[in-house]
Protein backbone atom coordinates (compact mmCIF):
# COMPACT_ATOMS: atom_id res chain seq x y z
CA UNK A 1 0.00 0.00 0.00
CA UNK A 2 1.45 3.50 -0.88
CA UNK A 3 0.13 6.58 0.71
CA UNK A 4 2.13 9.58 2.45
CA UNK A 5 3.97 9.73 5.65
CA UNK A 6 3.74 12.71 7.50
CA UNK A 7 7.04 14.14 8.50
CA UNK A 8 7.47 12.98 12.14
CA UNK A 9 7.83 16.65 13.53
CA UNK A 10 10.61 18.68 15.01
CA UNK A 11 12.11 15.79 16.73
CA UNK A 12 13.18 12.61 15.23
CA UNK A 13 10.82 10.22 14.94
CA UNK A 14 9.60 7.62 12.41
CA UNK A 15 7.08 9.13 9.82
CA UNK A 16 3.60 9.05 10.47
CA UNK A 17 0.23 7.61 8.65
CA UNK A 18 -2.31 10.61 8.00
CA UNK A 19 -4.62 9.90 11.16
CA UNK A 20 -2.94 6.89 12.12
CA UNK A 21 0.35 7.98 12.95
CA UNK A 22 2.70 4.78 13.83
CA UNK A 23 -0.38 2.80 14.30
CA UNK A 24 0.39 0.10 11.80
CA UNK A 25 3.92 -0.02 12.65
CA UNK A 26 2.92 -0.48 16.50
CA UNK A 27 -0.16 -3.11 15.81
CA UNK A 28 1.85 -5.51 12.83
CA UNK A 29 5.00 -6.06 15.71
CA UNK A 30 5.55 -3.76 18.55
CA UNK A 31 8.38 -5.67 20.35
CA UNK A 32 10.19 -4.58 16.82
CA UNK A 33 8.99 -1.25 16.51
CA UNK A 34 10.40 -0.52 19.80
CA UNK A 35 13.58 -1.74 18.70
CA UNK A 36 13.41 -0.29 15.52
CA UNK A 37 12.90 2.88 17.36
CA UNK A 38 16.21 2.84 19.96
CA UNK A 39 18.27 1.74 17.07
CA UNK A 40 16.79 4.26 14.28
CA UNK A 41 15.94 7.43 16.55
CA UNK A 42 17.68 7.54 19.65
CA UNK A 43 17.14 7.17 23.22
CA UNK A 44 13.89 10.43 23.17
CA UNK A 45 11.58 9.21 20.19
CA UNK A 46 8.38 10.58 19.59
CA UNK A 47 5.79 8.81 17.82
CA UNK A 48 1.70 8.65 17.56
CA UNK A 49 -0.87 6.53 18.16
CA UNK A 50 -3.51 7.90 16.18
CA UNK A 51 -4.24 11.32 17.59
CA UNK A 52 -1.98 10.69 21.01
CA UNK A 53 1.21 12.07 21.14
CA UNK A 54 3.45 9.58 22.55
CA UNK A 55 7.35 9.35 23.71
CA UNK A 56 9.91 6.28 23.92
CA UNK A 57 12.80 6.61 26.05
CA UNK A 58 15.41 4.26 26.08
CA UNK A 59 17.89 5.37 28.70
CA UNK A 60 17.84 3.39 31.80
CA UNK A 61 17.69 6.54 33.72
CA UNK A 62 14.41 8.35 31.77
CA UNK A 63 13.30 5.21 32.72
CA UNK A 64 13.66 5.48 36.25
CA UNK A 65 12.86 8.99 36.55
CA UNK A 66 9.93 7.82 34.89
CA UNK A 67 8.65 4.94 37.12
CA UNK A 68 9.35 7.49 39.82
CA UNK A 69 7.28 10.35 39.40
CA UNK A 70 4.13 7.86 38.57
CA UNK A 71 1.06 9.25 40.80
CA UNK A 72 3.10 12.52 40.82
CA UNK A 73 3.95 14.33 37.62
CA UNK A 74 2.55 11.41 35.32
CA UNK A 75 -0.70 9.72 35.38
CA UNK A 76 -0.94 5.68 35.10
CA UNK A 77 -2.18 4.92 31.38
CA UNK A 78 -6.05 3.67 31.55
CA UNK A 79 -7.05 0.56 31.64
CA UNK A 80 -9.65 -0.90 29.03
CA UNK A 81 -13.19 -2.20 29.89
CA UNK A 82 -11.79 -5.96 30.32
CA UNK A 83 -9.58 -4.99 33.02
CA UNK A 84 -12.18 -2.85 34.98
CA UNK A 85 -14.97 -5.60 35.17
CA UNK A 86 -12.61 -7.99 35.73
CA UNK A 87 -10.34 -6.08 38.61
CA UNK A 88 -13.07 -4.09 39.79
CA UNK A 89 -11.29 -0.83 41.51
CA UNK A 90 -7.95 -3.02 42.78
CA UNK A 91 -4.74 -2.00 43.61
CA UNK A 92 -3.80 -1.95 39.62
CA UNK A 93 -6.68 -0.11 38.63
CA UNK A 94 -6.94 2.81 41.27
CA UNK A 95 -5.16 5.46 41.42
CA UNK A 96 -4.56 8.85 43.55
CA UNK A 97 -5.75 8.73 47.26
CA UNK A 98 -7.95 5.50 46.39
CA UNK A 99 -4.86 3.35 45.09
CA UNK A 100 -2.32 4.80 48.07
CA UNK A 101 -5.43 2.94 50.54
CA UNK A 102 -5.51 -0.18 48.88
CA UNK A 103 -1.52 -0.60 48.12
CA UNK A 104 -0.93 0.54 52.25
CA UNK A 105 -3.47 -2.50 52.68
CA UNK A 106 -2.02 -5.39 50.39
CA UNK A 107 1.35 -4.68 50.61
CA UNK A 108 1.63 -6.26 53.70
CA UNK A 109 -0.03 -9.70 52.35
CA UNK A 110 3.16 -10.12 50.42
CA UNK A 111 5.96 -8.85 52.43
CA UNK A 112 8.97 -11.32 52.38
CA UNK A 113 7.59 -12.60 56.16
CA UNK A 114 4.25 -13.70 54.37
CA UNK A 115 5.95 -15.11 51.40
CA UNK A 116 7.85 -17.75 53.77
CA UNK A 117 4.73 -18.92 54.89
CA UNK A 118 3.11 -19.29 50.83
CA UNK A 119 6.65 -21.16 49.77
CA UNK A 120 5.40 -24.40 51.08
CA UNK A 121 2.25 -24.96 49.43
CA UNK A 122 4.67 -23.94 46.39
CA UNK A 123 7.04 -26.39 46.68
CA UNK A 124 3.85 -28.96 47.66
CA UNK A 125 2.50 -28.33 44.40
CA UNK A 126 5.66 -28.63 42.31
CA UNK A 127 6.69 -31.51 44.16
CA UNK A 128 2.81 -33.07 42.73
CA UNK A 129 4.35 -32.20 39.60
CA UNK A 130 7.03 -33.74 39.55
CA UNK A 131 5.93 -37.16 41.18
CA UNK A 132 3.25 -36.96 38.01
CA UNK A 133 6.22 -36.82 35.40
CA UNK A 134 8.54 -39.57 34.26
CA UNK A 135 11.43 -39.55 32.20
CA UNK A 136 10.85 -40.07 28.46
CA UNK A 137 7.72 -38.38 28.35
CA UNK A 138 6.84 -35.52 26.49
CA UNK A 139 5.30 -32.43 27.64
CA UNK A 140 3.67 -29.07 26.54
CA UNK A 141 6.15 -27.14 28.79
CA UNK A 142 3.59 -23.87 29.10
CA UNK A 143 0.73 -25.87 29.66
CA UNK A 144 2.36 -27.61 32.41
CA UNK A 145 3.49 -24.23 33.92
CA UNK A 146 0.36 -22.62 33.76
CA UNK A 147 -1.42 -25.40 35.62
CA UNK A 148 0.81 -25.63 38.35
CA UNK A 149 0.95 -21.83 39.06
CA UNK A 150 -2.73 -21.79 38.62
CA UNK A 151 -2.43 -24.66 41.91
CA UNK A 152 -0.07 -22.15 43.42
CA UNK A 153 -1.95 -19.35 42.99
CA UNK A 154 -5.23 -20.62 44.41
CA UNK A 155 -4.15 -22.48 47.39
CA UNK A 156 -1.96 -19.29 48.62
CA UNK A 157 -4.85 -16.95 48.04
CA UNK A 158 -7.05 -18.91 49.22
CA UNK A 159 -5.56 -21.55 51.35
CA UNK A 160 -5.35 -25.12 50.43
CA UNK A 161 -8.93 -25.65 51.85
CA UNK A 162 -10.36 -24.40 48.25
CA UNK A 163 -8.29 -26.90 46.64
CA UNK A 164 -12.27 -28.33 45.84
CA UNK A 165 -13.40 -24.88 44.05
CA UNK A 166 -9.85 -24.90 42.15
CA UNK A 167 -11.32 -26.15 38.84
CA UNK A 168 -14.33 -23.47 38.33
CA UNK A 169 -11.94 -20.50 39.57
CA UNK A 170 -8.94 -21.57 37.59
CA UNK A 171 -11.42 -22.31 34.31
CA UNK A 172 -12.79 -18.32 34.86
CA UNK A 173 -9.54 -16.69 35.08
CA UNK A 174 -8.50 -18.30 32.45
CA UNK A 175 -11.23 -17.48 29.98
CA UNK A 176 -10.65 -14.08 32.19
CA UNK A 177 -7.30 -13.84 31.15
CA UNK A 178 -7.35 -15.01 27.38
CA UNK A 179 -9.98 -11.81 27.20
CA UNK A 180 -7.87 -9.42 28.78
CA UNK A 181 -4.75 -10.24 26.70
CA UNK A 182 -7.81 -9.98 23.74
CA UNK A 183 -8.38 -6.57 24.18
CA UNK A 184 -4.91 -5.73 25.18
CA UNK A 185 -3.67 -6.15 21.45
CA UNK A 186 -6.35 -5.08 19.83
CA UNK A 187 -9.81 -2.62 19.08
CA UNK A 188 -12.15 -3.65 21.36
CA UNK A 189 -9.16 -1.32 23.43
CA UNK A 190 -11.17 1.81 22.02
CA UNK A 191 -14.55 0.42 21.78
CA UNK A 192 -17.25 2.26 24.50
CA UNK A 193 -18.27 0.11 27.44
CA UNK A 194 -22.00 -0.59 26.18
CA UNK A 195 -20.84 -2.29 22.90
CA UNK A 196 -21.17 -5.95 23.32
CA UNK A 197 -18.63 -8.43 21.30
CA UNK A 198 -18.58 -11.99 21.87
CA UNK A 199 -15.33 -11.72 23.56
CA UNK A 200 -17.13 -9.28 26.29
CA UNK A 201 -19.94 -12.01 26.59
CA UNK A 202 -17.35 -14.17 27.71
CA UNK A 203 -15.82 -11.68 30.03
CA UNK A 204 -19.42 -11.14 31.65
CA UNK A 205 -20.01 -15.41 32.27
CA UNK A 206 -16.32 -15.97 33.55
CA UNK A 207 -16.30 -12.55 35.60
CA UNK A 208 -19.79 -14.07 37.31
CA UNK A 209 -18.62 -17.61 37.76
CA UNK A 210 -15.70 -15.45 39.57
CA UNK A 211 -17.72 -13.49 41.59
CA UNK A 212 -19.58 -16.07 42.89
CA UNK A 213 -17.13 -18.52 44.13
CA UNK A 214 -15.01 -15.93 45.18
CA UNK A 215 -18.03 -14.72 47.69
CA UNK A 216 -18.46 -18.39 48.42
CA UNK A 217 -14.31 -18.46 50.02
CA UNK A 218 -14.96 -14.97 51.35
CA UNK A 219 -17.56 -15.91 53.55
CA UNK A 220 -16.21 -19.17 54.19
CA UNK A 221 -13.07 -17.00 55.49
CA UNK A 222 -14.91 -14.70 57.69
CA UNK A 223 -16.55 -17.59 59.08
CA UNK A 224 -13.21 -18.98 60.20
CA UNK A 225 -11.98 -16.24 61.51
CA UNK A 226 -14.61 -15.11 63.89
CA UNK A 227 -14.17 -18.95 64.45
CA UNK A 228 -10.80 -17.58 66.21
CA UNK A 229 -9.21 -19.81 63.45
CA UNK A 230 -5.61 -19.30 62.23
CA UNK A 231 -5.01 -19.35 58.24
CA UNK A 232 -1.69 -18.02 56.92
CA UNK A 233 -3.35 -17.29 52.99
CA UNK A 234 -3.44 -14.36 50.82
CA UNK A 235 -6.71 -13.64 51.69
CA UNK A 236 -6.58 -14.35 55.79
CA UNK A 237 -3.96 -11.56 55.14
CA UNK A 238 -6.53 -8.78 53.46
CA UNK A 239 -9.04 -10.13 55.81
CA UNK A 240 -7.07 -8.77 58.53
CA UNK A 241 -5.56 -6.06 57.19
CA UNK A 242 -6.54 -2.27 58.75
CA UNK A 243 -6.05 0.94 56.80
CA UNK A 244 -4.92 4.67 59.26
CA UNK A 245 -8.99 4.85 60.02
CA UNK A 246 -9.22 1.34 61.59
CA UNK A 247 -11.24 0.36 58.41
CA UNK A 248 -10.64 -2.66 57.04
CA UNK A 249 -11.36 -3.87 52.97
CA UNK A 250 -14.85 -4.24 52.56
CA UNK A 251 -16.42 -7.40 50.90
CA UNK A 252 -16.43 -5.61 47.05
CA UNK A 253 -13.29 -4.36 47.87
CA UNK A 254 -11.62 -8.56 48.97
CA UNK A 255 -13.20 -9.61 46.18
CA UNK A 256 -11.18 -6.90 43.62
CA UNK A 257 -7.99 -7.71 45.42
CA UNK A 258 -8.12 -11.27 45.24
CA UNK A 259 -8.54 -11.22 41.15
CA UNK A 260 -5.66 -8.64 41.23
CA UNK A 261 -3.24 -10.88 42.93
CA UNK A 262 -4.17 -14.05 41.19
CA UNK A 263 -4.27 -12.16 37.99
CA UNK A 264 -0.98 -9.92 38.75
CA UNK A 265 0.86 -13.15 39.54
CA UNK A 266 0.00 -16.12 37.90
CA UNK A 267 0.58 -15.71 34.16
CA UNK A 268 3.59 -13.65 34.70
CA UNK A 269 4.93 -16.19 36.65
CA UNK A 270 3.91 -19.05 34.21
CA UNK A 271 5.55 -17.56 31.60
CA UNK A 272 9.13 -17.17 32.92
CA UNK A 273 8.81 -20.24 33.88
CA UNK A 274 8.64 -21.20 30.54
CA UNK A 275 10.65 -19.27 29.44
CA UNK A 276 13.41 -20.29 31.67
CA UNK A 277 13.05 -23.88 30.86
CA UNK A 278 13.01 -23.25 27.38
CA UNK A 279 16.78 -21.36 27.65
CA UNK A 280 17.70 -23.53 30.08
CA UNK A 281 17.17 -26.36 27.07
CA UNK A 282 19.81 -24.97 24.84
CA UNK A 283 22.30 -24.22 27.51
CA UNK A 284 24.64 -27.18 28.86
CA UNK A 285 26.54 -25.46 30.63
CA UNK A 286 24.41 -23.16 33.13
CA UNK A 287 22.12 -26.30 33.33
CA UNK A 288 24.93 -28.43 35.00
CA UNK A 289 25.73 -25.45 37.12
CA UNK A 290 22.32 -25.27 38.12
CA UNK A 291 22.10 -29.34 38.78
CA UNK A 292 25.44 -29.21 40.64
CA UNK A 293 24.08 -26.52 42.87
CA UNK A 294 20.67 -28.07 43.60
CA UNK A 295 22.48 -31.08 44.24
CA UNK A 296 25.40 -29.54 46.38
CA UNK A 297 22.82 -27.56 48.33
CA UNK A 298 20.18 -29.60 48.83
CA UNK A 299 21.08 -33.11 48.54
CA UNK A 300 17.59 -35.23 48.56
CA UNK A 301 15.45 -32.81 50.29
CA UNK A 302 13.11 -30.38 48.92
CA UNK A 303 13.49 -26.84 49.20
CA UNK A 304 12.67 -24.42 51.59
CA UNK A 305 12.04 -20.23 51.69
CA UNK A 306 15.73 -21.01 53.90
CA UNK A 307 17.01 -22.16 51.10
CA UNK A 308 16.38 -19.32 48.59
CA UNK A 309 19.31 -17.32 49.60
CA UNK A 310 21.66 -20.28 49.42
CA UNK A 311 20.64 -20.50 45.63
CA UNK A 312 22.17 -17.95 43.87
CA UNK A 313 22.86 -19.88 40.28
CA UNK A 314 18.93 -20.50 40.23
CA UNK A 315 18.14 -16.89 41.19
CA UNK A 316 20.25 -16.15 38.32
CA UNK A 317 18.93 -18.22 36.17
CA UNK A 318 15.48 -16.42 36.75
CA UNK A 319 16.71 -13.34 36.75
CA UNK A 320 18.04 -13.87 33.04
CA UNK A 321 15.26 -15.62 32.04
CA UNK A 322 13.16 -12.09 33.36
CA UNK A 323 16.05 -9.78 31.36
CA UNK A 324 15.14 -11.80 27.91
CA UNK A 325 11.95 -12.34 27.98
CA UNK A 326 9.87 -9.77 30.58
CA UNK A 327 6.36 -10.88 30.77
CA UNK A 328 5.25 -6.98 31.24
CA UNK A 329 6.93 -5.41 28.05
CA UNK A 330 5.78 -2.24 28.03
CA UNK A 331 5.23 0.03 30.32
CA UNK A 332 3.47 3.54 30.14
CA UNK A 333 2.37 6.72 32.04
CA UNK A 334 0.69 10.24 30.94
CA UNK A 335 2.34 13.22 31.69
CA UNK A 336 0.72 16.03 33.64
CA UNK A 337 1.36 19.72 34.07
CA UNK A 338 5.03 20.25 34.48
CA UNK A 339 6.19 16.71 33.74
CA UNK A 340 10.27 16.96 33.19
CA UNK A 341 12.07 13.92 31.86
CA UNK A 342 15.75 14.38 31.73
CA UNK A 343 15.46 17.90 32.52
CA UNK A 344 13.25 18.25 29.37
CA UNK A 345 9.54 19.37 29.62
CA UNK A 346 7.00 16.65 28.03
CA UNK A 347 3.87 18.57 27.08
CA UNK A 348 0.86 17.56 29.58
CA UNK A 349 -1.63 14.52 27.85
CA UNK A 350 2.02 13.07 26.40
CA UNK A 351 1.90 9.11 26.94
CA UNK A 352 6.01 8.11 28.10
CA UNK A 353 6.73 4.66 27.24
CA UNK A 354 9.53 2.38 28.29
CA UNK A 355 10.06 -0.69 26.85
CA UNK A 356 11.50 -3.89 28.88
CA UNK A 357 11.73 -5.68 26.15
CA UNK A 358 13.81 -3.15 24.44
CA UNK A 359 15.60 -2.07 27.24
CA UNK A 360 16.63 -5.84 28.35
CA UNK A 361 18.04 -5.99 24.91
CA UNK A 362 20.35 -2.89 24.24
CA UNK A 363 23.39 -4.21 23.83
CA UNK A 364 24.92 -0.99 25.79
CA UNK A 365 23.82 -2.42 28.69
CA UNK A 366 23.71 -5.74 28.20
CA UNK A 367 26.82 -6.84 25.95
CA UNK A 368 25.27 -9.91 23.43
CA UNK A 369 22.43 -9.26 24.77
CA UNK A 370 20.43 -12.23 22.96
CA UNK A 371 22.87 -14.80 24.81
CA UNK A 372 21.47 -16.71 27.83
CA UNK A 373 24.50 -16.04 30.87
CA UNK A 374 23.16 -16.12 33.92
CA UNK A 375 26.25 -14.99 34.68
CA UNK A 376 26.13 -11.93 34.01
CA UNK A 377 24.47 -11.30 37.29
CA UNK A 378 27.56 -12.63 39.08
CA UNK A 379 28.47 -10.33 42.73
CA UNK A 380 31.74 -9.66 40.61
CA UNK A 381 30.74 -9.74 36.93
CA UNK A 382 32.71 -7.35 34.65
CA UNK A 383 29.96 -5.10 33.44
CA UNK A 384 28.16 -4.01 36.10
CA UNK A 385 23.92 -3.54 35.18
CA UNK A 386 23.32 0.28 35.31
CA UNK A 387 20.28 0.89 37.71
CA UNK A 388 16.51 0.63 36.14
CA UNK A 389 18.22 -1.09 32.72
CA UNK A 390 16.87 -4.45 34.15
CA UNK A 391 12.95 -3.31 35.42
CA UNK A 392 11.07 -6.31 35.00
CA UNK A 393 9.30 -5.29 37.84
CA UNK A 394 8.86 -1.91 37.09
CA UNK A 395 9.50 -0.01 40.14
CA UNK A 396 9.06 3.41 41.59
CA UNK A 397 5.47 3.82 43.82
CA UNK A 398 3.94 1.22 41.92
CA UNK A 399 6.31 -0.98 41.45
CA UNK A 400 5.01 -4.56 41.32
CA UNK A 401 4.03 -5.69 44.65
CA UNK A 402 4.59 -9.25 44.06
CA UNK A 403 8.08 -9.14 43.28
CA UNK A 404 9.37 -11.34 45.99
CA UNK A 405 6.45 -13.84 45.98
CA UNK A 406 7.41 -14.51 42.09
CA UNK A 407 11.13 -14.68 42.24
CA UNK A 408 10.83 -17.63 45.20
CA UNK A 409 7.99 -18.98 43.34
CA UNK A 410 10.06 -19.30 40.05
CA UNK A 411 13.27 -20.46 41.87
CA UNK A 412 11.27 -22.89 44.11
CA UNK A 413 10.02 -24.13 41.74
CA UNK A 414 12.80 -24.75 38.90
CA UNK A 415 14.62 -26.05 42.05
CA UNK A 416 12.12 -29.08 43.07
CA UNK A 417 11.47 -29.86 39.22
CA UNK A 418 15.43 -29.19 37.70
CA UNK A 419 16.82 -31.50 40.58
CA UNK A 420 14.62 -34.69 38.95
CA UNK A 421 14.42 -33.43 35.12
CA UNK A 422 15.68 -31.78 32.50
CA UNK A 423 13.04 -30.34 30.17
CA UNK A 424 14.74 -31.09 26.53
CA UNK A 425 12.50 -28.78 24.09
CA UNK A 426 15.77 -28.36 21.99
CA UNK A 427 18.18 -25.62 21.79
CA UNK A 428 16.14 -23.20 19.00
CA UNK A 429 14.59 -20.35 19.96
CA UNK A 430 11.14 -20.34 19.94
CA UNK A 431 8.73 -17.28 18.92
CA UNK A 432 7.00 -14.75 21.30
CA UNK A 433 3.77 -13.44 20.93
CA UNK A 434 3.16 -10.24 22.87
CA UNK A 435 -0.19 -10.10 24.56
CA UNK A 436 -0.86 -9.49 27.54
CA UNK A 437 2.24 -10.98 29.12
CA UNK A 438 5.00 -12.04 26.82
CA UNK A 439 4.01 -15.60 25.88
CA UNK A 440 5.71 -18.17 23.62
CA UNK A 441 3.72 -18.14 19.97
CA UNK A 442 4.03 -21.50 19.55
CA UNK A 443 3.36 -24.86 22.43
CA UNK A 444 6.94 -25.68 23.50
CA UNK A 445 6.95 -29.27 23.34
CA UNK A 446 9.91 -31.11 25.74
CA UNK A 447 11.05 -34.56 26.43
CA UNK A 448 11.60 -35.04 30.39
CA UNK A 449 15.18 -36.27 30.76
CA UNK A 450 17.05 -37.35 33.67
CA UNK A 451 19.71 -34.37 34.38
CA UNK A 452 23.28 -34.58 33.77
CA UNK A 453 24.85 -35.12 36.65
CA UNK A 454 28.58 -35.07 36.75
CA UNK A 455 31.05 -38.13 37.85
CA UNK A 456 31.41 -36.96 41.26
CA UNK A 457 28.86 -39.80 42.19
CA UNK A 458 26.13 -37.44 42.79
CA UNK A 459 22.95 -39.45 41.60
C1 LIG B 1 7.49 -12.68 37.20
C2 LIG B 1 6.35 -12.26 37.70
C3 LIG B 1 5.88 -10.84 37.69
C4 LIG B 1 6.23 -9.80 36.87
C5 LIG B 1 7.23 -9.81 35.74
C6 LIG B 1 5.46 -8.65 37.30
C7 LIG B 1 5.57 -7.38 36.73
C8 LIG B 1 4.88 -6.27 37.18
C9 LIG B 1 5.08 -4.93 36.67
C10 LIG B 1 6.05 -4.54 35.55
C11 LIG B 1 4.25 -4.11 37.35
C12 LIG B 1 4.11 -2.60 37.17
C13 LIG B 1 3.26 -2.28 35.98
C14 LIG B 1 3.26 -0.82 35.62
O1 LIG B 1 3.93 -0.01 36.27
O2 LIG B 1 2.57 -0.49 34.65
C15 LIG B 1 3.51 -4.93 38.29
C16 LIG B 1 2.55 -4.44 39.15
C17 LIG B 1 1.87 -5.24 40.04
N1 LIG B 1 2.08 -6.58 40.30
FE1 LIG B 1 3.42 -7.78 39.39
N2 LIG B 1 4.65 -9.01 38.34
C18 LIG B 1 4.89 -10.33 38.62
C19 LIG B 1 4.31 -11.08 39.63
C20 LIG B 1 3.37 -10.62 40.51
C21 LIG B 1 2.80 -11.40 41.59
C22 LIG B 1 3.19 -12.83 41.94
C23 LIG B 1 1.86 -10.61 42.18
C24 LIG B 1 0.97 -10.90 43.36
C25 LIG B 1 1.18 -11.85 44.25
C26 LIG B 1 1.87 -9.32 41.50
C27 LIG B 1 1.08 -8.25 41.82
C28 LIG B 1 1.19 -6.99 41.27
C29 LIG B 1 0.37 -5.86 41.67
C30 LIG B 1 -0.74 -5.89 42.72
C31 LIG B 1 0.79 -4.76 40.90
C32 LIG B 1 0.22 -3.33 40.92
C33 LIG B 1 0.99 -2.45 41.86
C34 LIG B 1 0.47 -1.00 41.89
O3 LIG B 1 -0.09 -0.54 40.89
O4 LIG B 1 0.64 -0.35 42.92
N3 LIG B 1 2.80 -9.38 40.50
N4 LIG B 1 3.93 -6.22 38.18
Amino acid sequence: MTATLLPSGTERGPRRWPLLGNLPAFARDPLAFFEHLRDGYGDWVPWALGPRRNVLVSQPAHAGELLAAVESSFSPNELGWAFRQLLGNGVVVATGDDWRRKRALVQPAVRPRQVRAYAAEMVGCADALAARWSAGERVDVHREMAGLTQRIAVRTLFGSEAAGREAPISAAMATAQHELGAEFRGVTLFLPSWVRTPGRTRMRRAVNVLDREIAHVIREHERASAAGEERDDLLSRLLAARDEHGHPLSRRELRDESITLYIGGHETTSTTLTWAWQLLSGAPEARARLTEELDRVLGDRLPTYEDYPRLPWTQQVVKEALRIYPPIWLISAVARDGARIGGRPVPAGTTVWTSPWSLHRDPRWFPDPLAFRPERWDDDAPDPVPEHAWIPFGGGPRACLGARFALVEAALVLAVLARRFHLDSGPDPVPVFPGLTLQPARPVHAVLRSPERSRAGLT
